[in-house]
């Protein structure tokens, strides 16, 4: 018979971590009881799961006691902190901040991509970022048949990307300009309704933003290469779920839109989207709520010899952040 885990979640009341609740309910995997942390301002509150209605507690530093597996969407700062705490508990972690990302001793997963990668690890597992899960579950088996040279993306990124507050952010300002009220932007620079703002995360000294770094540097580091040319413009987009890349690429050798095609029909965790003539390929409303990473708009760049267009879609809260977590764990 197999071993069930007691599994925490931190950060249980945010976008990712009710995801991570909905995706247990949904799958049967080898849970014996779920423990929910949040910030103090949660405490008394309850979730439905599985017929019970689960306590959501105060996060402190004995929280990882009974917990043999945790998974933490609660912000960089509390990661940094717990982690270690839930570590010295002998509780592994699954960490989807970017605290960890880039530290040598945590391995950065994306399961259809470098699961060996995991043999690695020391207690503590890093999420990628959402748009370098979407990026890279589409780009590795190209890259593995051809290999890639440069990549070039503009990202879509939804406003669930900013957890909760960026959900609540947008659908107030809907509600404020469709009743000719003044709006205030709180968690954006900008007013984000009806608006795309090129702007995630902050300016780094380069003027590039930590968004458009982070997407260069776990590119190098999951591919495990530091040949491949990552350049990024992220933008924030006024939709509720769901993340769109235009990726441009280069690749070593030719491959044609066709065979790309084949490829990614057979690729782990992919769904090609691809019918142009009938207009299919795939949109953030399509992808919202399901598990795949789709591709489509897959066209060869005549501008230069080795180049590929893709537009690659998938639903930021569960394949870019709490299923790619549960498919680590
Ligand atoms: P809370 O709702 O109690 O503030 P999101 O990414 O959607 O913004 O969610 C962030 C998550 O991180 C929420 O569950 C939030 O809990 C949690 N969180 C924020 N601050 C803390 C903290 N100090 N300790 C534990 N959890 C926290």
């Amino acid at each position: 018979m197999s071993k069930e885990y007691t599994v925490a979640i931190v950060g249980a009341t945010g976008a990712v971590g009710r995801e991570f609740i909905k995706i247990f309910e949904e799958k049967s995997l080898p849970i014996k009881k779920l423990l929910l942390f949040a910030s103090e301002k949660s405490f008394g509150t309850t979730i439905p799961f599985k017929n019970q209605e689960l306590q959501v507690e105060t996060l402190n530093d004995t929280s990882f006691i009974n917990a043999d597996i945790s998974l933490f969407s609660a912000g960089g700062a509390i990661s940094k902190k717990y982690a270690p705490i839930a570590k010295n508990s002998s509780c592994l972690v699954i960490d989807n901040s970017s605290t960890w990302r880039m530290d040598k001793s945590c391995p950065l997963i994306i399961p259809e991509v470098n699961a060996s990668a995991l043999k690695k690890h020391s207690g503590i597992i890093a999420n990628p970022n959402c748009s370098t899960i979407q990026l890279l579950t589409a780009l590795a088996p190209i890259h593995n048949a051809v290999g890639l040279k440069r990549i070039v993306v503009s990202t879509y990124q939804s406003v669930s990307g900013s957890g909760q507050k960026g959900i609540d952010e947008l659908e107030s300002q809907v509600f404020q300009l469709f009743n000719n009220q003044e709006l205030e932007p709180q968690v954006y620079p900008h007013p984000i309704a009806f608006n795309c703002i090129p702007h995630i995360d902050t300016f780094l000294d380069d003027e590039y933003t930590k968004e458009e770094h982070k997407m260069a540097d776990e590119t190098a580091k999951i591919f495990e290469s530091k040949e491949i040319k990552v350049t990024a413009t992220c933008v924030r987009v006024p939709v509720f779920y769901g993340h769109s890349i235009s990726v441009n690429i280069e690749t070593c050798e030719k491959i044609t839109a066709k065979n790309a095609r084949a490829i990614l029909t057979q690729a782990p965790g992919v769904s090609v989207f691809d019918n142009p003539k009938n207009n299919i390929y795939p949109t953030p409303i399509d992808v919202a709520s399901t598990d795949l990473v789709y591709v489509g708009r897959i066209r060869e760049d005549s501008t230069i010899n080795n180049g590929l267009n893709l537009w690659v879609a998938s639903d930021n809260i569960r394949k870019g952040a709490a299923l790619n977590a549960i498919q680590i764990m």
